[in-house]
């Protein structure tokens, strides 16, 4: 006489399976977390073309702002049209195998698709002319780009990340590490050593509605 059902009999093994899936559940959540894929910081997609900022910037010594023309005066920086880089390549290394998808883009007008590396979610307001007027610099969110063969993520773009520094330049103002002379923006090697008087009096968000409108 069996007081169970025969099917019953697995009944052990699919709960010890379930307990194992739910273990295995969170360990994956902690581990994706706290994984840089979950933050990317480090993220460094490959290029069609591999365009180096060591190389135009660190060695000769391109400005920032040839390039990301609107980085001073709307929120998107923009990466550059096939046209900024024909100016030079027109004539500089005109048979450069590894420019050819370029000369491709230049004769056909078809963009180039470079791969996006920043970019936050729909969600969260963001704007890039208010950072650099208000005299935060490209090397405070993007780290040393003048030094990268290819551009890599430095800094997790995190609520907490944000945060942290609009704090520190509320109470400090220009005594913030954070904060320098309009004129560095772009300046790479720039250290803060000393009181700066800021272009205005700095006011970034801390209530939500600040970066979520
Ligand atoms: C000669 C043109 C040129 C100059 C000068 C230049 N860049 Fe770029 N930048 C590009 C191109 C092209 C890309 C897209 C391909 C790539 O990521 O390498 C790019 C990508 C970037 C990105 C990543 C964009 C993304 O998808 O998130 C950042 C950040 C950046 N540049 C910052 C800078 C900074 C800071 C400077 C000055 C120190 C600078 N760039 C100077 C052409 C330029
Ligand atoms: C102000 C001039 C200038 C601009 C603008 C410029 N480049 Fe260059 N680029 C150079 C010079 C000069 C070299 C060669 C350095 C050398 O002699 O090795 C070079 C080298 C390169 C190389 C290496 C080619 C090889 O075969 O070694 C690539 C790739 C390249 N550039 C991509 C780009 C891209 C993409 C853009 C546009 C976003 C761009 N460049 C804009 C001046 C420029
Ligand atoms: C306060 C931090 C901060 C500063 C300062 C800053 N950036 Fe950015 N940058 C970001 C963030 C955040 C993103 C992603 C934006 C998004 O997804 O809307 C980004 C994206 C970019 C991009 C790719 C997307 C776009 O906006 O077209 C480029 C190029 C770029 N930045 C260049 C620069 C340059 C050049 C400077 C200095 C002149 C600079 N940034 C200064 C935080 C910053
Ligand atoms: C390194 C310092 C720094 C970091 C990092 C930073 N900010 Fe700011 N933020 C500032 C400063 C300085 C201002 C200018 C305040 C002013 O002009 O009163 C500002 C202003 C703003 C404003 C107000 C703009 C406006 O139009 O009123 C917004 C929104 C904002 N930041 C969003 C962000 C977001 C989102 C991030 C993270 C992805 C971020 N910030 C990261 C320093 C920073
Ligand atoms: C300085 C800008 C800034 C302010 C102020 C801010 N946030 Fe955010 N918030 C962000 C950014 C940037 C992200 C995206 C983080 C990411 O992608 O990792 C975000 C993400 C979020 C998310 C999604 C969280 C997640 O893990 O996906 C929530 C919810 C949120 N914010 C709520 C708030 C609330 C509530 C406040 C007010 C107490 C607030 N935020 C204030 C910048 C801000």
């Amino acid at each position: 006489m069996q007081i169970f059902p025969r099917s019953l009999n697995k009944l052990p093994l699919v709960v010890a399976g379930g307990a194992g899936f739910g273990l295995v559940a969170v360990v994956f959540l902690i581990w994706y977390y706290f994984s840089p894929w979950f933050t990317q910081v480090g993220y460094a997609p490959k290029q069609p073309v591999p365009y180096s900022h060591r190389l135009h910037v660190g060695e000769l010594g391109l400005d920032c702002r040839y390039c990301h023309v609107n980085v001073e005066r709307a929120p998107l920086a923009m990466v550059p049209p096939t046209e900024t880089c024909m100016n030079c390549h027109q004539l500089v290394k005109t048979d450069s195998q590894e420019l050819q998808p370029i000369r491709d883009s230049w004769q056909t007008g078809k963009p180039m698709e470079w791969a996006r590396i920043h970019k936050l979610p729909d969600y969260v307001y963001f704007d890039h002319s208010v950072h650099v007027t208000g005299g935060v610099g490209c090397a405070s969110c993007h780290g040393r780009i003048d030094q990268m063969e290819r551009v890599r993520m430095e800094k997790p773009l995190s609520m907490g990340w944000c945060l942290e520094c609009h704090r520190d330049v509320k109470e400090k103002q220009g005594d913030s590490a954070f904060i320098r002379p309009v004129s560095e923006m772009t300046n790479m090697a720039f250290v803060h050593t000393d009181h700066v008087d800021p272009p205005r009096k700095l006011n970034p968000p801390e209530n939500c509605a600040g970066c979520h409108r």
